[in-house]
């Protein structure tokens, strides 16, 4: 097993002076099942990061970010975890993680991994003891199981509804139910349970005494509950405040469990960092990111607004309000492996909000065909606009966090057949959820169609349409004018003119065009409107779209170094 010594970890690349190296990192998300076969499986697996190491080397980020590759039954893309603290063996070893990490180390690139807690797998040993151990049994105690009602206990103990649509309770062998906030195979773990606590200190040193740097803490609001009978109905839930009170979402108890995590992180040199994956309200975010806390946490907001210039403003400013107020440094997002990509979100017709005016999580394609509309596709202006948008976000103090194959404007893969389909949203809503496989589609390395786009000979476990071809690391990386040069370029950029994590607005006069300055004078101007707008100038270092008329044409991005003020 080889164990990367704590030397070998990469110093703080990207980052200002003395700041520890997440704060302004670029992290790039990898989903290994869809990243790089080598094993010929069809499944991606990790040696296949590792051989890609230069091309993320070359690419300019700080980190990268693991989606699961732990042993799972795949109910859930992975999300759904039997074993912490080993590799699923199609996609490869601890071995090879070793090498992966020391990969990465090597070229000063972090390893964030992702971790589950708050539900296992139903093939996690825990849940088969509580299956075969019965009623009563200290290995039901580890996960939420009661008793059915009425005198046979025939109905659930609760009408409450699972994330991915049906129930949210699943009845098993000796007549108890089990709570599962998401897919049937995915109980949820009693996090009031000491052994609990304790087995999941010991997978985050597992992982960092593996190399590991950080951990992405997936649905981090979620894990303390109070489940006090009579449990309250679906409708009383709703009308609950998310005051630290609720039953089930964002207590405030769940922080106990964290300061406990922040301890095992700071017992490593340099400490191991937490980004928290937590749906709350805004005024409770900076509970997940203080330093006591998980450190960091994720907003959302930039990939549920529409590419619009008053949304945009309106994210930044709060957001950074937000930063402040935890001490963290923001977090930026436009497409992961939950949502629609975002050519394609911006490549659809407006609105893309529900009708209600809450934006939907996964709002875009699925919005426009789960209301059985049309969905007219303008894949330029998508992809002209979310390069207007990253180049936007790429400028924004705090860290970005990107999405594999949004590097070369991948547009999401819409017309998958339903059989090819895995995501349980789209199962468990009958086909109303188109679900998440069409940002999951392993990526597109060479032009030909061969070995799957190079992604690997085994063929692809969901299948890549013709038009991939267009949007190949192959194709793409002697372009000048792709989008893979755009992002090779703004990395590079980025990490030469990194400054303190602060901004200030300059007025435009237009209110279809955003202009910010960053402390040592880097000046961002995007401008979503589809008119030019008069700059005065002609000396971007950077630009989505040419500017040497002294013009910044519609939805199109700028950057202006320091050294001109
Ligand atoms: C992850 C999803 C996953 C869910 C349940 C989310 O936050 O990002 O991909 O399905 O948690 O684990």
């Amino acid at each position: 097993m080889s164990v990367i010594e704590q030397s070998s970890a990469p110093s703080g690349s990207g980052a200002t002076e003395g700041a520890p190296w997440w704060r302004q990192a670029v992290v790039y998300q990898i989903y290994p099942r869809s990243f790089a076969d080598t094993n010929a499986d069809g499944v991606g697996d990790i040696s296949g990061i590792t051989a890609k190491a230069d091309y993320l080397g070359e690419l300019g980020i700080d980190a990268v970010w693991l989606s699961p590759f732990y042993p799972s039954e795949l109910a859930d893309g992975g999300y759904d975890v039997a074993d912490y603290r080993a590799v699923d063996s199609r996609l490869g070893t601890l071995d090879d993680f070793g090498d992966m990490v020391e990969a990465l180390h090597a070229r000063n690139i972090h390893v964030v991994v992702d971790i589950v807690p708050n539900h296992t797998s139903d093939q996690h040993v825990w849940f088969q003891e509580a299956l075969a151990a019965g009623r009563g049994s200290a290995a039901r105690e580890r996960y939420i199981f009661r008793e059915g009602k009425r005198p046979d206990g025939t109905v659930p103990p609760s009408d409450w509804e699972s994330m991915f649509g049906g129930p949210a309770w699943t009845r098993v062998a000796y007549g108890q139910w089990y709570l599962h906030t998401f897919a049937t195979e995915q109980p949820d773990v009693n996090w009031a349970h000491r052994e609990v606590r304790d087995d999941f200190l010991e997978t985050l040193r597992f992982w960092s005494d593996r190399g590991v740097d950080g951990f992405r803490v997936d649905v981090a609001h979620g894990l303390t509950k109070d489940l006090t009978e009579p449990l309250p109905s679906r409708a009383e839930l709703e009308r609950m405040p998310f005051d630290g009170n609720h039953p089930l979402v964002d207590r405030d108890d769940v922080h106990e469990v964290y300061v406990e995590w922040r301890q095992v992180f700071d017992s490593y040199d340099p400490p191991r960092t937490a980004v928290a994956e937590a749906w709350v309200n805004k005024s409770r975010v900076p509970l997940y990111a203080s330093p006591e806390g998980l450190g960091q946490a994720f907003n959302f907001d930039l990939l549920q607004a529409d590419f619009e210039a008053g949304q945009f403003e309106l994210v930044v400013r709060e957001n950074l309000e937000l930063a402040r107020a935890s001490g963290s440094s923001s977090t930026w997002v436009l497409s992961n492996h939950d949502v629609t990509r975002h050519p394609t979100r911006y490549g659809l017709p407006h609105p893309t909000r529900e009708t209600n005016g809450e934006p939907s999580i996964r709002h875009g394609l699925d919005w426009i065909l789960s209301r059985g509309a049309s969905p007219e596709l303008d894949w330029v202006a998508g992809e002209r606009r979310a390069r207007a948008a990253t180049l936007f976000m790429l400028g924004l103090p705090g860290s970005s966090y990107l999405y594999q194959g949004e590097e070369l404007g991948l547009h999401e893969v819409a017309a998958l057949p339903d059989t090819e389909r895995q995501d349980p949203t789209y199962f468990r809503s009958e086909g109303a959820d188109l679900g998440r496989d069409g940002c999951r589609v392993p990526l597109p390395w060479t032009s030909s169609s061969e070995s799957s786009f190079g992604f690997g000979a085994g063929g692809a476990h969901l299948p890549q349409p013709d038009w991939f071809a267009r949007y190949s690391v192959e194709r793409e990386t002697d372009d000048p004018d792709s989008s893979l040069t755009l992002y090779r370029r703004a990395l590079a950029l980025r990490r030469s003119l990194q400054t303190d994590e602060d901004l200030e607005w300059v007025p435009t006069g237009n209110p279809d065009v955003l202009h910010f300055r960053r402390p040592n004078g880097w000046e961002v101007v995007t401008n979503f409107g589809t008119a030019a707008h008069p700059l005065g100038r002609d000396d971007a270092i950077i630009a989505t779209a040419g500017t040497a008329s002294g013009n910044l044409p519609g939805e199109s991005t700028a950057w202006f170094g320091p050294s001109q003020h």
